[in-house]
C-alpha cells in the first residue's frame, strides 16, 4: 500500500473532502482485511515522489500487487507511471474523493493507465474495495 503527499495529514486534512480517519487507522483496517483474505500488507507513505518511485521499483519479484493513492502526483507524475510500467506488478489506483467531480486539473491523470483498475469516491472504503479487486485480479479473476 503506497500513499503519496499530504495523505499523512488525513484525519485533519479537509475532512469534508477526505473524511476524518487518520491514515494509520486506514492502514490498520486494511491490514485487518488483508489478514481475513490471507494476504500480508506493507504500508508506506511519502511526500517525496522519488521515494514512491523507488518503492515501486523495489516491488518487482517481492510484492504480488500494489494499492496506491498517488495523491497530487496522480495529476503530474510521469515518473510514477513509468515506474509502474517498468515492473510486472499489478497496481490498483485509489482515491478517497471522486476526482472527476472536483477541479478541472484533477481530471488529468498520469498514473491510472498503468494500473489494472481504479477505485475512487468512497472515502476510506475505496482502499478496501481496491484490496478486494486486487486480490481477485491476482487470483486470476476478471
Ligand atoms: C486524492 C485526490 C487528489 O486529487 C489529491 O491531490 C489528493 C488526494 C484522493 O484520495 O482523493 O491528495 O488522491
Amino acid at each position: 500500500m503506497l500513499n503519496g503527499p499530504n495523505l499523512g495529514l488525513l484525519g485533519t486534512r479537509e475532512p469534508g473532502v477526505y473524511g476524518s480517519k487518520p491514515l494509520e487507522q486506514i492502514v490498520c483496517d486494511l491490514k485487518e482485511k488483508g489478514r481475513q483474505l490471507g494476504v500480508c500488507i506493507e504500508a508506506f507513505q511519502s511526500d517525496i515522489e522519488g521515494e514512491l518511485v523507488s518503492k515501486i521499483g523495489e516491488s518487482a519479484g517481492r510484492i504480488d500487487g500494489i494499492i496506491m493513492n498517488p495523491a497530487a502526483f496522480t495529476h503530474t507524475s510521469i515518473a510514477l507511471r513509468d515506474a509502474l510500467q517498468a515492473v510486472d506488478v499489478p497496481c490498483v489506483e485509489v482515491h478517497l474523493s471522486n476526482t472527476h467531480a472536483r477541479e478541472e486539473f484533477r481530471k488529468e491523470n498520469m498514473t491510472a493507465a498503468a494500473c489494472v483498475g481504479q477505485v475512487m469516491g468512497f472515502g476510506a472504503t475505496s482502499y478496501m474495495l481496491a484490496l478486494d479487486g486486487l486480490v481477485n485480479h491476482i487470483s486470476g479473476g476478471k
